[in-house]
This record gives C-alpha cells, structure tokens and sequence, in this order.
C-alpha cells in the first residue's frame, strides 16, 4: 500500500516536498532554526529520506540498527521527540494533498503506521546515547593540494573517539550554518586527537566548495558520532588491495596508518586513480609510507592525462589487470560510479562479496 499510494505523488515529489516544508513551518515555526538557512526543494533531504526509509520497511529487524544510528545521528539537528509527530502529520498531508482523489483512507493509515514504527526506533536509538550530539573542532591546518581539493586537519575540543575507516558528519557554521556532510577521516586515532579531511569541491556542491575554498585555520566546524563498518578485521590474515579514487583516498589512508601500527605479515596493495596527475593530491605521502614499509605497494593511475608516467585507464580496470585477487580483502572508496565500475570487475574476477568493504561518496545508480 505504501508502494502503491507512493506512486500517486511520485512525479510530484518537489511539489509534495515543498507543501511540507510549508506546512510545518507554518504550523511550528521553531522548527525552521533546524533546518539549513536556504532550502533547496531539490536537495530536500529530510522527506526522501523518510519516503525511502518507510518505503523499505518490509523488513523492520534489518533496519533496526540503521534506524537507531539515524535516530543517534539526528540529536546533531537538536531534533526533540515531540517534533516527530509533527514531521509524521505534514508528510501524511503533504502526500494527500497531491494525490488527489484516488487517495484513500487505508494510504493514511498504512504510512502512519510505517512512520510510528521508525520513529520509535529512532527515538530509542537517541535516548540510548551517551555521547554529546556533535563535537566543536578548531582548525588548525589547510592546505590546497590541487584546483579543487583540499586536505584540513581539526583539534576536537573534546576526544572524538572513532575507528580508522569510519566517517563523521561536519557542518562549518560560519560558512554553511545547519548544512551537515559526511566525510571520512583520514588517519587512524592519534594521541592528540588531531583527525584530518581530504575534500574535493564537486560540480555545484555546496559544503565541499565551503571546506575546500573558503574554511580558514581558526574557524570552528561542528563534527558528529562517527559511522561506517569499513573498517579493519584485525584477525583476518589475508593480503589486502586498497582501491581510492580521488579523496576516496581519505578512509584507505586511515585503514593504511592503523597497519602500520601492527602489520608484519600481509602484503597490501594500494590501488590509487584520478582523472590527472594532479588529482593524485598526496602520492608523496603514500610513497613515502612505500618506501618506509616493505609489505607496502603503490598502484597509480589517471583516466584523463595521456603523458602520466603511471598507468592509464580507470582504477577499476587497472586493478583487473594486476589480478588474480580471489584471496584478498577488499576496500573500496571512491565517488558512486568508480565504485559501481569497480565492485563490477571484482565480481568479474569471482571475489566473494563477503571480502569486499566499500563507501561510496554518492549515488551508485
Ligand atoms: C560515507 C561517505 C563518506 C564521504 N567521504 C568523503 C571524503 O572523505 N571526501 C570527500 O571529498 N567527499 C566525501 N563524501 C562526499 C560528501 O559527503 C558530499 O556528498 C560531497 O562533498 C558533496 O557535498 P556538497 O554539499 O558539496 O554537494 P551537494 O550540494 O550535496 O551536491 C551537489 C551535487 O553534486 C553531486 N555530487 C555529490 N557528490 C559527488 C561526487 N563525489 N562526485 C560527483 N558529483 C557529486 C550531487 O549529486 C549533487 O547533484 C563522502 C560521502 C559519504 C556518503
Ligand atoms: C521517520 C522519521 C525520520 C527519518 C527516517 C529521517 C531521516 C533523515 C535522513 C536520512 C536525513 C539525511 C541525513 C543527513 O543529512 O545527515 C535527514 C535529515 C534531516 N532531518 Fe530527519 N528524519 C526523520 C525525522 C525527523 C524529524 C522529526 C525532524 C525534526 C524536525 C528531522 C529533522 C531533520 C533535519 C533538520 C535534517 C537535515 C535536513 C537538511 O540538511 O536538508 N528529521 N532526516
């Protein structure tokens, strides 16, 4: 019924959204200070995200631990309890509204039903947490590594526990107030709780091209929990291949530094790909880790700069050409379609998917 009733107002999903957004702040305005300063209905997060999170409630055990972790993430938004009931009734309206006549009864009270049972995952998932809603970072370096790419490094005011491969999502309140972005980190723990960033500005983005053109050392950032399973098994005894296109570097570098800590005994292969050289924004270092651990290789390759010295073509076809790999572990990290490319030729090299791990940076449509 969900699926069905969805369909009435699919093609009208901006239009729903805005009567949402309309409707919400009118009957609630408090609630407009949660929500980023510009709304762009295009990028309107909030309502696709619940349409896809009821839509897939087919199996509720499955989502469990992602709706609780959702529910934990959304004290970062200072979300109170009480706003979900409003959230649940102008989405219930908002869809009615558009779907004009065919809509009926049992819609309302199938979504309603689907969006109590979330919620309340939600809910509990935020009362479970002990840790503070976001953490205040200063930073203290940032550097432009290439046109659009740049690597920053902030001092948490307060440990900011993670583990090396996981993600955290920033928001930079002097440059984009409310407008909050994952990104991974780019070293494994320090002592001195110092976690790094590598961002690549996209297209129109908005937050990247804040954090890679206009963030200053000293500016405060706000950074919440940390989230993501790619992280290391420290009892698998396998060689691993690390495969990073662009700033998908960033989690392959904070996996690559905890082996340093601890690896004797398997060989690593690191796959790294760029459109141009210049891209490579931190081969030095990752040369550097080369030249300092033996069990250590380094694979780079451009698909858009005929005169690199290195390989050519796209990572994901470069990484074919060195196999066989059916006894490796596997990370991947990169934007939507070099992981998409890349997850295709792993499978076409018969790697179980059990040994892979990926983030991908956006859609993989
Ligand atoms: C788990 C995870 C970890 C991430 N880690 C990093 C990281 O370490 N470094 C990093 O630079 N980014 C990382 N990202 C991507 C980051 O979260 C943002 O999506 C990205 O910076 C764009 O945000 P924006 O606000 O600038 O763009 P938006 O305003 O959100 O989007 C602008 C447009 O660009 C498109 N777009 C978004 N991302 C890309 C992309 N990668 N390539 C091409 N088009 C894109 C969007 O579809 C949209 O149309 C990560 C994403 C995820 C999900
Ligand atoms: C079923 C309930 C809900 C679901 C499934 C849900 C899901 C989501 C998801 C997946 C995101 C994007 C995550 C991100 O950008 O970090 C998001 C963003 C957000 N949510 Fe929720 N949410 C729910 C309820 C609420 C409620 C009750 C509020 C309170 C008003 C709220 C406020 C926000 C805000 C402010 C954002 C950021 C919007 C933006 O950046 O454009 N959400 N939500």
């Amino acid at each position: 019924m969900l699926k069905e009733s969805w369909s009435l107002i699919e093609e009208h999903q901006e239009k729903v959204a805005g009567y949402f957004y309309a409707r919400m702040f009118l009957s609630h305005p408090e609630l407009r200070d949660l929500f980023p300063v510009h709304m762009d209905m295009q990028r309107s997060r909030l309502l696709g995200a619940i349409v896809t999170a009821v839509q897939t409630l087919e199996d509720p055990e499955k989502f469990d631990s992602y709706l609780r972790g959702l529910g934990r993430d959304h004290r970062k938004f200072h979300v109170e309890p009480e706003h979900y009931e409003v959230v649940g009734g102008a989405l219930i309206e908002a869809m009615r509204q558009y779907a004009g006549e065919s809509w009926s009864v049992e819609y309302d009270q199938a979504w309603a039903d689907a969006y109590a049972v979330i919620a309340s995952k939600m809910l509990s998932g935020a009362e479970a947490d002990t840790n503070p809603p976001y953490w205040y970072a200063e930073v203290v370096a940032h550097e432009r590594r290439a046109q659009d790419i740049a690597v920053f490094t902030v001092q948490p005011l307060q440990p900011l526990e993670f583990r090396a491969g996981q993600y955290v999502s920033v928001e930079c309140p002097r440059i984009q107030p409310r407008l909050w972005r994952t990104y991974s980190v780019a070293n494994a723990p320090r002592r001195d709780n110092t976690i790094e960033f590598h961002v690549r500005a996209v297209g129109a983005g908005w937050v990247s091209s804040a954090l890679v053109r206009r963030l200053e050392v000293g500016d405060m950032i706000r950074l919440a929990a940390p989230m993501g399973s790619m992280t290391l098994d420290r009892r698998s005894t396998r060689d691993t291949v690390f495969i990073a296109g662009g700033t998908g570097l960033a989690p392959i570098k904070s996996l690559l530094e905890e082996l340093t800590r601890y690896n004797r005994t398997r060989w690593v292969h690191v796959f790294f790909g760029a459109r141009n050289r210049e891209d490579l924004y931190d081969l030095p270092d990752l040369n550097r880790l080369a030249a300092r651990y033996p069990w250590l290789s380094v694979v780079t390759a451009c698909s858009d700069d005929p005169t690199f010295p290195g390989e050519q073509g796209q990572i994901s076809d470069v990484v074919a050409r060195y196999g066989p790999w059916n006894e490796h572990d596997f990370f991947v990290s990169g934007s939507g379609p070099m992981v998409k490319a890349t997850l295709k030729t792993l499978a076409e090299q018969q790697v179980p998917s059990i040994r892979i791990k990926y983030d991908s940076f956006s859609e993989m449509a």
